[in-house]
C-alpha cells in the first residue's frame, strides 16, 4: 500500500519536475523551497536537502535552514553565494524522489517591493521620455526562468482585470497597480515595449499580515493646527513658489495626456479645491495632498496663507469655494469653523433628490463664475457624501486697447492647415516683447487691468515638436525667470496680431489627481479632521476652464470639484462560494456546503 502511494507520488513528480525548476532571485530576499508539493508522512531521516552536491544539514550554520523536518529549505537573506543547485532527495526502502531547482541570483532587477498582503501597489515603468507612445507596455509576470504570463490589465474577462489595472493608458507612464495583494503575487514582474524591449523589472515580495486593523479615526479629530507667526515674511514665498511649481507640474501631466490639441485649466481653482481639501485632511492623505500641491510638509499656515492670496487677487480674480455634504454625515465643529474662516465656506447640506442637488451645484458654477460656467455636473449620486467645489472668476481689460475694426486671418495649425479667425490687430501696440532662450520662445507681455499680465509664448514655428520643445522647457524655474525677465523689458512700439478665442475645456481631472500623486484618495482617504467617522473614497474630479481673448480683454472662469462617497465595506456573494453552517451554542460545524449554480 505504502509502495504503491509512493510509486503514484514518484509518477506524479516525474512528471511535474521532469527538469529542474529555475528560479530567478534578488539579493535580500527570501526563498522557501518545497520538497514536495503534497503531504507526505515521510520521516526527517528520509528527507536530504544539498547545495552544489554537498549535503545540507538541520544544524549546518549559514542563512540555509530545513525546515519542518525537510520538507522544506528556506533561505534568508539571498546572497550572491546561494546561486547554484539545490536538490531535495527523499529516500524509502524501494523508492528515491528527488527534486531540483536551479537558483539564480539576480543583481540587475530594477525594483524590489515589499508589500503587505491585501494592500494596493504599483508596478513602475517607463517608457523613455525621447520616444513616442503608440503602444502600451507588456506587463509579463515571470513563471520560471525563460516562461511568462501576459497580466490582463483592465481586462474584465478575467478576473485578474479588476486587480491589475494601467493607470495611465498611452501615456509614457505605464505603471500598474494591482489591489488586494494575495501571496502568489509574489515574484518578478517585467514590462516590455510593443516590439519587446524591456523597460522595467519589478521583483515583488508578499508579507503576510497578521490581522486587518479596521480603520479607525482616533488619534486624528484634532483641528489644523494654528498659524503661529502671520507676519512671517517666509509663508507668502513659499506659497508663490509651491504654486508655480504646481502649476507646471500639472502642465505637464496635461499635456502628455494631451499632446496636441487645445489645452486650459486653472492651478489656481485646483490647487484651492486641494486645500480646502487638506484642511480636513490627516495622516498619510495629508501628507499625499500637502506633496501633491508642492507645500512643505507641517507648513501650519497654508490656509492662512490661501487666505491672504485670495484677498490679494479680489480685484482681479474671485475666488469661492463651498462644500455641499450628507445631511447623515456629521462634520466636525472644528472643521467647520476653519472652512468658513480661511475659505468663507460654510458647508451646506445636500438636498433630497439628485435633480435638486445638480441644479443647486451648477447654479452656484454659474453664480461664482459670473455665468462663465453655467453646467459642471449632470448628476449626484445618491451616494454622494462630500462635494468639494472651488470657483474662480477672472476678467481684466487690456491697458491698449486693440483696434476697433473687426478683421479676420488665418491661423496655422500644427498640421499646416489654415483656419479663419476674427482677429484682434493693432500697428503701434504697446507690448514688451523678447525672444527668451531658455524657453526658445518669442515672448510678449500684455499688460491687464486689475495688476495682471497675458504672457504669450511663441515657439519657432508652427510644428508640433517646436511646441514640444518649448513646453519641455516650462519648468517652474524657468518660468518664473521668464517673469522676472519679462517684467524688467520696457514696452515697445509692436505691430501686433492676435486671434479672438474662446476656449472651455473640461480636461481630464481623474488623471491629473493620480498622476498627483493621489491615486490614495480613490481607495480611501482619510479625512478624519473633517469628518471623523470613517474613511470616504473620492468618487470624481472635474474641472472645467474657461478663457476668452475679446476687444476688451481677457474674460476666463475655472472650477475643480472633487466627489466623495462613503467607503461601503461591500460583500457580495455572485460567485462561487462555501457555507459553513455552525453551531455557536455548541461550537460544531451543522451543514458543510458549495454553491457553484445557485
Ligand atoms: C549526506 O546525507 C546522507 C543522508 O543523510 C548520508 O547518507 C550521506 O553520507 C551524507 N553525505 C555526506 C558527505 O555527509
Ligand atoms: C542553472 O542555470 C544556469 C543559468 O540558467 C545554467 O547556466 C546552469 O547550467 C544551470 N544548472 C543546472 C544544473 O541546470
Ligand atoms: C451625529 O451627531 C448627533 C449628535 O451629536 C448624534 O446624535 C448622531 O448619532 C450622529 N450621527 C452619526 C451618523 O454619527
Ligand atoms: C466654532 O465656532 C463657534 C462660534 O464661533 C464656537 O462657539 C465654537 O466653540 C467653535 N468650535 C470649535 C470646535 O472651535
Ligand atoms: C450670484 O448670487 C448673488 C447672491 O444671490 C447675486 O447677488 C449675484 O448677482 C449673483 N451673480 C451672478 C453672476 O449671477
Amino acid at each position: 500500500m505504502r509502495l504503491l502511494a509512493v510509486l503514484c507520488l514518484l509518477l506524479q513528480l516525474i512528471f511535474e519536475h521532469s527538469s529542474c525548476t529555475h528560479l530567478r532571485v534578488v539579493p535580500g530576499s527570501t526563498l522557501e523551497l518545497p520538497c514536495l508539493s503534497f503531504q507526505t508522512d515521510f520521516t526527517e531521516a528520509a528527507i536530504t536537502w544539498k547545495f552544489n552536491g554537498r549535503n545540507i544539514s538541520t544544524q549546518s550554520p549559514g542563512s540555509a535552514t530545513v525546515k519542518k523536518n525537510g520538507m522544506s529549505l528556506a533561505i534568508s537573506p539571498i546572497t550572491a553565494a546561494h546561486e547554484g543547485e539545490y536538490v531535495c532527495l527523499v529516500k524509502e526502502s524501494n523508492v528515491e524522489l528527488m527534486r531540483a531547482y536551479n537558483v539564480t541570483v539576480d543583481a540587475s532587477i530594477g525594483y524590489t517591493i515589499k508589500v503587505n498582503e491585501g494592500s494596493t501597489f504599483q508596478l513602475p515603468c517607463h517608457f523613455p521620455f525621447s520616444s513616442k507612445v503608440t503602444a502600451n507596455a507588456l506587463w509579463f509576470k515571470e513563471m520560471d526562468v525563460g516562461k511568462k504570463t501576459l497580466l490582463n490589465t483592465g481586462d474584465e474577462s478575467t478576473g485578474d482585470g479588476e486587480r491589475v489595472e494601467l493607470l495611465y493608458p498611452l501615456d509614457h507612464d505605464q505603471t500598474v497597480i494591482l489591489r488586494d495583494a494575495v501571496m502568489e503575487d509574489a515574484g518578478i514582474y517585467q514590462c516590455e515595449s510593443a516590439e519587446g524591449k524591456k523597460m522595467s523589472t519589478v521583483y515583488i515580495i508578499v508579507v503576510a499580515t497578521p490581522t486587518v486593523v479596521p480603520f479607525s479615526c482616533d488619534g486624528f479629530t484634532t483641528a489644523w493646527e494654528p498659524c503661529q507667526d502671520e507676519d512671517s515674511r517666509t509663508g507668502e514665498p513659499i506659497v508663490q513658489e509651491s504654486m508655480a511649481e504646481f502649476s507646471m507640474k500639472l502642465y505637464s501631466y496635461f499635456r502628455e495626456s494631451n499632446p496636441s490639441r487645445n489645452l486650459l485649466f486653472s492651478p489656481i481653482s485646483i490647487s484651492g479645491a486641494l486645500s480646502h481639501l487638506l484642511l480636513g485632511a490627516r495622516d498619510d492623505t495629508r501628507r499625499a495632498i500637502e506633496r501633491a500641491v508642492c507645500v512643505p510638509h507641517d507648513f501650519h499656515c497654508l490656509h492662512f496663507q490661501m487666505k491672504k492670496q485670495r484677498e490679494k487677487l479680489a480685484n482681479s480674480l474671485q475666488m469661492a469655494s463651498q462644500i455641499y455634504y450628507n445631511p447623515q454625515m456629521n462634520l466636525s465643529e472644528a472643521f467647520t469653523n476653519q472652512s468658513i474662516q480661511f475659505y468663507e465656506a460654510e458647508p451646506i447640506r445636500l438636498l433630497e433628490t439628485d435633480d435638486e442637488n445638480t441644479q443647486m451645484i451648477n447654479s452656484w458654477v454659474a453664480n461664482k463664475t459670473n455665468n462663465k460656467i453655467r453646467k459642471l455636473v449632470d448628476s449626484v449620486s445618491p451616494s454622494t457624501q462630500l462635494i468639494l467645489l472651488n470657483a474662480v472668476s477672472f476678467s481684466g481689460q487690456w491697458k491698449f486697447k486693440f483696434n476697433e475694426k473687426p478683421k479676420k486671418g488665418l491661423f496655422t495649425k500644427l498640421n499646416g492647415d489654415l483656419v479663419k479667425v476674427p482677429l484682434l490687430h493693432h500697428e503701434r501696440y504697446m507690448v514688451a516683447m523678447s525672444f527668451v532662450p531658455e524657453l526658445k520662445a518669442n515672448v510678449a507681455r500684455f499688460g491687464l487691468t486689475g495688476d495682471s499680465s497675458l504672457y504669450i509664448l511663441l515657439p519657432r514655428t508652427s510644428s508640433l515638436n517646436d511646441l514640444q520643445q518649448v513646453e519641455a522647457k516650462m519648468t517652474d524655474t524657468a518660468v518664473r525667470q521668464m517673469i522676472e525677465h519679462m517684467k524688467a523689458t520696457s514696452p515697445q512700439h509692436v505691430e501686433v496680431t492676435l486671434p479672438q478665442i474662446k476656449l472651455d475645456i473640461q480636461p481630464d481631472m481623474n488623471l491629473v489627481i493620480k498622476k498627483l500623486g493621489l491615486l490614495s484618495l480613490f481607495e480611501g482617504a482619510n479625512l478624519c479632521g473633517l469628518y471623523p467617522a470613517e474613511k470616504v473614497v473620492l468618487d470624481d474630479a472635474r474641472h472645467r476652464a474657461f478663457l476668452a481673448l475679446t476687444e476688451e480683454g481677457v474674460e476666463a472662469g475655472g472650477v475643480t470639484t472633487l466627489s466623495f462617497s462613503r467607503t461601503f465595506p461591500s460583500f457580495s456573494a455572485l460567485r462561487p462560494f462555501i457555507m459553513l453552517l455552525w453551531s455557536d451554542q455548541a461550537n460544531v460545524p451543522l451543514f458543510v456546503g458549495r454553491v457553484t449554480d445557485p
